[in-house]
């Protein structure tokens, strides 16, 4: 079993069993910096002499204003509406008109925001105000909107979080990863249990029902009984939504170095597999539904942003290395991109004062790269597809077209790893747990039923 473990981070939405609509988005700055490299992290983050903040921060709030038009999110749509319909009605971003009665509440707007990293709690509340602000300037932003941080124990005392929460901030995940002293100084981590479970009281106390937790599973050595322990320990201790992710051993991290040269033992995934399914029990016994793969909420506390990712809807990546992929508007194009901001902090600073933007790659994705990508992104949710959300996306097949005949498709609704009905299609609570071994029975369906339906291009056309 292989469980995907990055999933963006957690949050609050009580409505996340919604559709993400084309109209609705979410934006991910990147705060590209760290104190120090963890021994397993091989993400887009640099270790600096000293930061330049204010040019990041102009950058951020540059790039912010640059890709929210290119998305067809600004606020223009509400201006046009408000004066009565005019030649340019309709969403920007899906192209389906707006209805005369249309609210604010109907236009596109930006549902969550993400300040992820790298370590964005390393980054001034100053800063973070002014992506807030200029997302707010050009966007519906609405008041409930999630804003989430990603705080590390080291860098988030009381005071610094309660300014992060003036600046706008309603939501903190925290990057705790164990409560093993042994265990955080093996991942390199800055800090010790007692002070990261002081962070987590003390956000709890300033941000109540708006706190997640990364808790890592399957390290060397790590043996299943005591990190349960850990993970009760934590049910003492944490809030409404918790996020458990498997150690990826990657390639060019201290760790991986360390396994190669047999100073530590390689991570067992048996041993995972086991810590992940007795983790999950553990925590829907406590309360917590697991709403996907890697996360787990009680209180409906969902995170709206993650939702969004999920569903597919318009998230937009923005600093240093930050992935996108949106529905690009004008010059006649109203394919969905995916979009790589350029990795190295200073390069893309020089990018976006020069064209307003630091993308280096774009991708545009043909329709069957994203009804691949629908399929295996709702998949990991526990609503997984419904035939509502499949039907957005337009395709000429329903799920049933697909699904529904196929006799190895037939075998993993026998075995109750899968489930096809009036809702849609989903996995069961087993099935979730080894949904990359049911996508290798699914995605080549999709693709056959894909290529039966859809003409090839003529030669040369
Ligand atoms: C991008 S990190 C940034 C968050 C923050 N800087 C921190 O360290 O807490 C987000 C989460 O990804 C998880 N993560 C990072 N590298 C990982 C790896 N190699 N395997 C599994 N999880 C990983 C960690 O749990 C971490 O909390
Ligand atoms: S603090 Fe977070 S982003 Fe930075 S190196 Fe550690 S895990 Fe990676």
């Amino acid at each position: 079993m292989r469980m995907e473990m990055f999933a963006m981070n957690p949050g609050s939405a009580q409505g996340a069993q919604s559709h993400a609509s084309p109209c609705t988005y979410t934006l991910c700055p990147q705060w590209p910096y760290c104190e120090k490299r963890c021994s397993y992290c091989n993400f887009n983050k640099y270790i600096p002499r000293g930061v330049e903040e204010a040019a990041m921060r102009n950058c951020l709030v540059t790039e912010v204003r640059t890709l929210l038009r290119l998305s067809g999110v600004q606020r223009s749509v509400l201006g046009t509406v408000a004066g009565g319909l005019g030649e340019e009605d309709g969403c920007r971003a899906c192209h389906r008109p707006l209805p005369v009665s249309s609210s604010p509440s109907s236009f596109p707007r930006v549902e969550s925001v993400f300040f992820g990293g790298g370590t964005p709690s390393l980054a001034s509340p100053h800063t973070v105000a002014a992506v807030l602000e200029a997302v707010a300037q050009i966007a519906h932003l609405p008041a409930d909107s999630e804003v989430t941080l990603e705080a590390n124990p080291t860098s988030s005392p009381a005071s610094r979080l309660a300014e992060f929460g003036a600046a706008g901030v309603n939501r903190l995940s925290i990057g705790l990863q164990s409560l093993d002293d042994t265990e955080l100084q093996l991942l390199g981590r800055t800090h010790s249990t007692s002070s990261a479970l002081r962070t987590l009281a003390e956000a709890r106390r300033l941000f109540p029902g708006r706190v997640s937790v990364d808790l890592m599973l399957g390290l060397p050595a790590q043996q299943v009984g005591p990190w349960l322990r850990q993970l009760q320990e934590l049910l003492h201790h944490c809030d409404d939504h918790l996020s458990l992710y498997q150690l990826s051993l990657e390639r060019g991290t201290a760790l991986f170095a360390q396994v190669q040269r047999g100073v530590l033992p390689a991570p067992d995934p048996e041993l995972a597999a086991e810590m992940y399914q007795e983790g999950r029990a553990l925590l829907r016994e406590a309360g917590f539904r697991q709403y996907e793969v890697s996360n787990f909420a009680r209180n409906g506390a969902l995170s709206t942003h993650n939702w969004t990712y999920w569903q597919c809807g318009q998230y937009l990546g923005i600093g240093p290395g930050a992935h996108g992929r949106f529905t690009l508007q004008g010059a006649g194009g109203h394919a969905r991109e995916a979009r790589i901001q350029t990795l190295e902090p200073d390069n893309w600073m020089k990018e976006v004062m020069l064209f307003g933007h630091g993308t280096r790659k774009r991708v545009p994705l043909g329709k069957l790269e994203l009804l691949e990508e629908v399929l295996a992104m709702g998949l990991r949710t526990d609503v997984g597809l419904t035939h509502q959300h499949w039907q957005q996306f337009e395709p000429p097949l329903t799920l049933w077209d697909i699904f529904g005949a196929n006799k190895e498709v037939k075998e993993l609704l026998e075995q109750d790893l899968l489930l096809l009905d009036h809702r849609g299609l989903r996995c069961s609570w087993q099935g979730l747990a080894v949904l990359d071994s049911l996508l290798l029975t699914l995605l080549p369906r999709l693709q056959e039923a894909w290529h039966q339906t859809t003409p090839s291009p003529a030669p040369g056309g």
